[in-house]
């Protein structure tokens, strides 16, 4: 679906969240390479939970083996998965009325790949934008398996509970496609078994990062959720800014200074030219202030419970646990009648 219908179809789910949000499964994730910052935040942790409190059943994923598409070993797991434990949690991720799994927890899940390979051509593969983009932008030497493969893996991790409704940045959007596919044609061959979920594009605009580029886990231009106030104001301290004192926003011309006002605009929820207007020829020293100030106000009640939450890790750790065993238990639903409908059943 290109951008303009997925739009579209966006406004209508959300009107439709609103009526019968009990007949919607949400399915969204992270792979765990990094700490989660305030472009996730306003992208889509805060959305998740906004449907999660609307009523929709909302699966997280952390995606683990997704790691390793672009990379030959998945560095300091076990770190990241609880630093984006404590992210949902402080965000307020419910894990009474959410599930929050790993792939390499879900047997069943993965196994889904194996059949679903089998639905996709290899020129399909090759044709994926994100993954030819990622493929371009790769620090390895050689193009793994993985990397081709992993919108159809992506397409297990929604299917297999059925999800109906994925949230995405247009950047996911090819994959969307790819699982839609999986889905059609295996039913198409085998009988109705799963749903052709929907896209639900975020509404938020792109969150420039420090050095006036997307904001992205990997380029250290980031402010993460779990950053302290003093890391906060150092990290903006060293942003890009340029020699025009007189603050405008203007994304074209200023992505540096432009990226900063979004930043504060949506943190203190006003626009960013009034923003602009506010500190006039207050120069990059001002906007620095301004937006130090803001993101540390907005963030200071979500890093307090974060802090809270970090003092009990048996407890974080065992919300995973739990997220798994519920994960574990429908992808074998889910296995069982895939197998039935292919004539695997024992
Ligand atoms: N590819 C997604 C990302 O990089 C993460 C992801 C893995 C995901 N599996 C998913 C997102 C399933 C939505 C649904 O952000």
């Amino acid at each position: 679906m290109s951008l303009g219908p997925a739009r579209r179809r966006s406004a209508e789910l959300e009107r439709h969240f609103r009526q019968t949000p009990d007949r919607f499964r949400v399915m969204t994730g992270d792979r765990p390479t990094g700490p989660l910052h305030l472009g996730h935040y306003f992208g889509t942790l805060h959305n998740r939970v906004r449907l999660q409190d609307l009523g929709v059943d909302v699966f997280v994923i952390i995606a683990d083996y997704q790691v390793l598409t672009d990379r030959d070993m998945a560095d300091r797991l076990g770190e990241y998965k609880d630093g984006l434990l404590l992210d949902y949690l402080a965000t307020g991720i419910d894990p009474a009325r959410s599930t929050v799994f790993s792939h390499s927890a879900v047997p069943a899940l993965n196994q889904l790949l194996l059949p679903f390979l089998s639905l996709v051509s290899i020129a399909e593969l090759g044709r994926n934008p994100t993954v030819k983009d990622e493929i371009a932008n790769s620090r390895q030497s050689t193009v793994s398996g993985l990397m081709y493969t992993y919108p159809v893996h992506q397409a297990a991790d929604i299917l297999f509970c059925k999800g109906n409704v994925v949230p995405v940045g247009q950047d996911q959007l090819p994959h969307l496609e790819t699982t839609r596919t999986v889905a059609r044609r295996f039913n198409e061959r085998y009988g109705a078994v799963f749903p052709e979920p929907d896209a639900l594009l975020s509404a938020a605009p792109l969150l420039l990062g420090t050095d006036g580029t997307k904001m992205s886990k990997s380029r250290g231009n980031s402010v993460p959720l779990g950053a302290t106030a003093d890391e906060t104001a150092r990290l903006i301290k060293g942003a890009m800014t340029d020699a025009d004192r007189h603050i405008t926003y203007d994304p074209e011309t200023r992505p540096g200074v432009s990226g900063l006002l979004m930043l504060a605009a949506l943190c203190l929820g006003r626009d960013p030219h009034d923003v602009a207007e506010e500190i006039g020829d207050g120069g990059g020293a001002a906007l620095k202030r301004t937006v130090t100030d803001a993101v540390n106000t907005f963030l200071a009640p979500m890093r307090a419970r974060r802090a809270e939450y970090a003092q009990d890790m048996p407890y974080v750790r065992s919300v995973l646990r739990a997220g798994n065993e519920r994960a574990d238990a429908i992808a074998e639903a889910t296995l069982d009648e895939v197998r039935e409908a292919m004539g695997m059943s024992r």
